[in-house]
Order: structure tokens, then C-alpha cells, then sequence
């Protein structure tokens, strides 16, 4: 078994899913929701969230709740760290795809980067989409992430880049991936290749993020056994629930075979659209199946984030004040208040 040296997370970290009493439970009356401490809060910390509060019409005045009915605590703006690392290590995946998982890992990122974290982004997709989404051209690498998992000569301080936007960094993907599948299928400890090379860089960095492409194949499973958390984007329609099952259940098996640190941080339903019912339905769903594993940040759809993808920017640098780029910040106070991230 390998996990990787001083990851492993005790205290807050290891809360995990945990919510506080009062914002557990079911679909509770909006009115016997406790008083929240709206007053006085700035705008960084109001949880403002790309218009879907507007759909619940039976929130008190003063008081909200998401999407499904739970009231929505004021996630606090993280203090800064004196200090950084070890890094925790969050796969994004889901294997369908166009879900927004590119999209969440860059602003996810870029968020925590925002609140002081020191963030690896690990482009793990031959589209390169994260490495393209931060300004860097796939194109034109020397070493990508393909040559840090199938040469043990390079290392990963060889392969990292700096992006414009500071505490923030990347390990480069592109089409070379694509061969890496076939190539470590012969390795010994195939899965713990990706593991094994991002081990060196746990100590400088306070989260790592890996983007997975949309498969359940060996790369994806290099992601799972290196990580001990998963974000799930879920994209809020119908057939997107279909899949989750099957992602739950590779999960489990990565957790049960390879990596016993393993646990899912939160299914984050992206591209709401608070006009539609159908897109509460399918929140509510998640809801019903998961329970408090659903997120209470909800990402809207807007086409700000295919902009900031032709800019070449995450969205809290391209258009700082949309609700897209407040959302991915609530979402960051969100994962530091689960314990999730330091
Ligand atoms: N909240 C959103 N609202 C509108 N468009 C979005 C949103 N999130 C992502 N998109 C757009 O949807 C497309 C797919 O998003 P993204 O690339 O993040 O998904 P993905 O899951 O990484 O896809 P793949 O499986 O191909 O890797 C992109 O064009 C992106 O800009
Ligand atoms: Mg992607």
C-alpha cells in the first residue's frame, strides 16, 4: 500500500463531511431554521450564489437556505497560514463528460490561492484543458505530467510551472497522456504511479488538485489512489445522476483495494440554473441519494466561465465580482469549513 507520506490529515482535516447539528437533517421548514449571522457580514462572506437563493421563495426575510432546503451558514473567510503543507490531495472527477470539472479545479484553485493557500494544480487530461485555462499552451512543453509518470529520472519539481497567478502552480498535460494509459499498464504498482511522483511535492504545497479526465480508466485511478479526497461536479440534469452511482462504487473500490484515506468531499451540482425546475429536481435528488456528501455551494451556468476559458484565465481573475467567481470563493470557505482543506 502506498499512501503518501504525512498526508494524512487528523483533526479538522479527517471531519470530512461533517456539518454542524443544526444544518443537517432533511428538507426542514425554512422557518425552524436557527437565526444566522447575517448582520455585518462583508461582502467576500455573504453567501451569495449566481441567483438560486432568489428560487426559494419561502425563505424568511434575513435568513437563506440552499438550494435543497438547508440553512446556509455564513462560511467565514479562512485565516491565513503561517506555515504550508503538507498538501492534501483532491481528485475532481467524474468520468462524463463536460460536467465542469476542468472548470472547478482552475477556480477552486485559484480561489484557495485567493485565501493564501499555496495550490498545485495536476492537469491530468490529455486535452490539456487545465493547463490551456491558466494561460499555459500544451502545445509547447518541454515535460508534462506524462514524462513525470512513465520516467522515474524526472522529477516533479522538474516538471511544475508557474502561473500569473500567485500561490498558484501547475503540472502540465497534453496529448503525450493519451499514450501513458497503454505504457503503465505493465508497471509494477501501476496504480501508485501518480502517488509515488507527486510525494516529493506534498511539503510545499497546502492543497494539490487533480483534474481527471472523463474515463474510469488506469489515470483516473492513479488520481484516486494519490488523493484522500474527491470532488464530484455534477452537472444538473438528469442523466448526469446515472453516473455518479458508478463513480461512487470505483470509489469504494479504490478505497477498499488501494488507498483506505479515501473519502469524498462533496458532489458540487455546476451549471444550475435557478429559472428551471429542473434543475432544483436534480439537486434534490443528489440530495436524497447522498445526503450531506451534496455541497451546499451551487455553481449557476453562465457563459463568464467559457469567456474566462478563451481568456485563459479562472474566472476570479477574468471577471472578479461575477456571482461565477463569488460562487467558486464560497466554495473554497466551504471545503476549509468541512475540513476538506486547511
Ligand atoms: N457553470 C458553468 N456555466 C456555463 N458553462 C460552463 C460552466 N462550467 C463549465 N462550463 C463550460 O462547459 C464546458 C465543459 O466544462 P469543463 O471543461 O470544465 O468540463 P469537464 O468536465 O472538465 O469536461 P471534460 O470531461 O471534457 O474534461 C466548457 O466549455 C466550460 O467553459
Ligand atoms: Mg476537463
Amino acid at each position: 500500500m502506498i499512501t503518501p507520506q504525512g498526508a494524512k490529515h487528523s483533526g479538522p482535516a479527517r471531519r470530512g463531511l461533517a456539518l454542524p447539528e443544526s444544518h443537517r437533517g432533511s428538507l426542514a421548514p425554512v422557518s425552524a431554521a436557527p437565526e444566522l449571522p447575517y448582520e455585518g457580514v462583508s461582502y467576500e462572506e455573504e453567501p451569495v450564489n449566481t441567483g438560486y437563493l432568489k428560487a426559494v421563495p419561502e425563505a424568511a426575510p434575513g435568513q437563506t437556505t440552499d438550494v435543497v432546503g438547508r440553512p446556509m451558514p455564513v462560511f467565514k473567510k479562512p485565516p491565513l497560514l503561517d506555515s504550508h503543507g503538507p498538501a492534501r490531495v483532491i481528485a475532481v472527477c467524474n468520468q462524463k463528460g463536460g460536467v465542469g470539472k476542468t472548470t472547478s479545479t482552475i477556480n477552486l484553485g485559484a480561489a484557495l490561492a485567493e485565501y493564501g493557500r499555496k495550490v498545485l494544480l495536476v492537469d491530468f487530461d490529455p486535452q490539456g484543458g487545465a493547463s490551456v485555462g491558466v494561460g499555459i499552451s500544451p502545445y509547447d512543453l518541454d515535460l508534462s505530467v506524462y514524462n513525470l509518470l512513465v520516467d522515474r529520472n524526472v522529477n516533479i519539481g522538474q516538471v511544475v510551472l508557474k502561473t500569473d497567478i500567485p500561490n498558484l502552480d501547475l503540472v502540465p498535460a497534453n496529448i503525450d497522456l493519451s499514450a501513458a494509459e497503454v505504457q503503465l499498464v505493465g508497471e509494477v504498482a501501476r496504480e501508485s504511479i501518480l502517488t509515488r511522483a507527486l510525494r516529493p511535492a506534498l511539503s510545499d504545497y497546502d492543497v494539490i488538485l487533480i483534474d481527471c479526465q472523463p474515463s474510469l480508466g488506469l489515470l483516473t485511478v492513479n488520481a484516486l489512489t494519490a488523493a484522500q479526497g474527491v470532488i464530484i461536479p455534477l452537472e444538473c440534469e438528469f442523466l448526469a445522476l446515472r453516473g455518479v452511482a458508478l463513480l461512487k462504487d470505483t470509489i469504494d473500490k479504490v478505497e477498499e483495494r488501494l488507498n483506505p484515506d479515501l473519502q469524498i468531499d462533496g458532489i458540487l451540482p455546476t451549471m444550475f440554473d435557478s429559472r428551471t425546475l429542473h434543475s432544483r429536481e436534480v439537486v434534490n435528488r443528489v440530495y436524497e441519494a447522498f445526503g450531506d456528501t451534496l455541497l451546499q455551494t451551487v455553481i449557476g451556468r453562465t457563459v463568464k466561465f467559457p469567456d474566462a476559458t478563451v481568456a485563459a484565465k479562472p474566472i476570479t481573475a477574468f471577471a472578479p465580482n461575477h456571482p461565477g467567481a463569488t460562487a467558486y470563493r464560497q466554495l473554497a470557505r466551504e471545503l476549509v469549513s468541512r475540513g476538506a482543506v486547511r
